[in-house]
C-alpha cells in the first residue's frame, strides 16, 4: 500500500509529496515539529504533544496555520489513510514559503506537513542486555526546549553514536552535566534509589514520555528528583536508562566503556517499561 501524506491542504501519495524550494524549514531549519505514538491505530498523549507545539510555535512566532480541532482531525486521518496500528506520526510547521531572507517574510502562510509510519515498539530482546550509550559534547544552540527541525548537531551525534555500535549518544555540557541524547532523554537511579532526571529548561527538550513517565513513577510511589546530573554521577548510578516516543523507555547498561552498576537491566527501569507498557493499552477517552 502507498503511504499517504498531508501536504499543506492535500492528502496526495507521499511519493509525490514535494514542498517548494523556497519553503523556509528546507532553506533555514525555520520551523517545528512533533513525533507522536500510535498504538492499536489510536494517537497516543496527544494532548501533551499539542501543547508543546503551542509551545514551540509560540516560542518561534510562527501562527498555527490550522486550528488544533482540524489539525487532530489530520492527525488522525493520516493515520486511517496509512492503516497504522504501531508506529508513529510526523508533524512539521515550518515559517512557510518566501524568497530566500533570514528576517521573517511578512506574507508566507506557514506549511503543514504530516506523515505516519508503521514502526514496532523496541524489541523486547534489549531487555537481556541494555543498550549502550556514548557520550559527546554538547554542540547545540541554548534554546533545545523548542522541538525545532534545526537538527544538525543530534544527527551528527546519532550518526556517531551508530559507528561506535551504540544505540544513542548522551550529550555533555562543559561543565560535565548530560542534558540529553540526540533523540532522547537521560535518567539515572542513583546510589540513594532516587529517580534522576534533569528539569525542564532551555538546556533540554521536556519530552511527553518524560513527563509521562515521571507522572507514572510518582504515582507508583517512586522517589523522582528533577535535576541534573553529571556524567560522573551517572558512571556511578545504580541504573541508567533513556526515554522517548519511539523508544518508550530503554535500560542503558553501558555508556562509553563504562558498565553500569553490573551490567543488567535494573528494577527501576523494569518497573517503567512496564507501567509505560500498560499506559499505552488503557482505554482513552
Ligand atoms: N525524539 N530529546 C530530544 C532531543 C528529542 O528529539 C526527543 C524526541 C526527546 C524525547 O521526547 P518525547 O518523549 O516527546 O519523544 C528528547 C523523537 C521524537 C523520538 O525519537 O521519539
Amino acid at each position: 500500500m502507498s503511504r499517504i501524506a498531508y501536504v499543506s491542504g492535500r492528502f496526495v501519495p507521499q511519493r509525490e509529496a514535494v514542498v517548494p524550494i523556497e519553503d523556509r524549514g528546507y532553506q533555514f531549519a525555520d520551523g517545528v515539529y512533533e513525533v507522536a505514538a500510535v498504538h492499536r491505530g489510536r494517537l497516543i498523549d496527544l494532548r501533551p504533544h499539542l501543547d508543546r507545539l503551542a509551545r514551540s510555535l509560540r516560542e518561534l512566532d510562527i501562527v498555527a496555520p490550522v486550528t488544533e480541532r482540524v489539525l487532530i482531525h489530520i492527525l488522525e486521518r493520516i493515520v486511517r489513510l496509512n492503516r497504522i496500528a504501531e508506529g508513529s506520526v510526523y508533524l512539521q510547521i515550518t515559517r512557510g514559503v518566501a524568497p530566500r531572507d533570514h528576517a521573517f517574510p511578512t506574507r508566507a502562510r506557514p506549511q503543514l506537513v504530516v506523515t505516519a509510519k508503521r514502526s514496532r515498539r523496541p524489541d523486547p530482546a534489549v531487555w537481556e542486555t541494555g543498550i549502550r550509550v556514548i557520550t559527546i559534547p554538547e554542540q547545540r544552540w541554548a534554546r533545545r526546549d523548542v522541538k525545532s527541525v534545526s537538527l544538525l548537531p543530534n544527527v551528527l551525534g546519532k550518526q556517531r553514536a551508530r559507528e561506535a555500535g551504540a544505540y544513542e549518544a548522551w550529550q555533555v555540557d562543559p561543565d560535565g552535566t548530560v542534558t540529553e541524547g540526540t533523540s532522547s532523554n537521560a535518567w539515572i537511579v542513583n546510589r540513594d534509589g532516587e529517580l534522576v532526571t534533569p528539569p525542564p529548561s532551555p538546556r533540554i527538550l521536556n519530552g511527553v514520555t518524560r513527563l509521562v513517565l515521571l507522572g507514572l513513577a510518582r504515582r507508583a510511589g517512586l522517589t523522582v528528583v528533577e535535576r541534573h546530573f553529571s556524567l560522573a554521577e551517572a558512571l556511578e548510578a545504580r541504573e541508567a536508562l533513556l526515554s522517548s516516543t519511539t523508544s518508550m523507555v530503554l535500560p542503558v547498561t553501558q555508556i562509553d566503556d563504562r558498565v553500569i552498576a553490573n551490567g543488567r537491566p535494573g528494577e527501576i527501569a523494569t518497573t517503567l517499561r512496564d507501567l509505560l507498557a500498560a499506559h499505552f493499552d488503557a482505554p482513552r477517552a
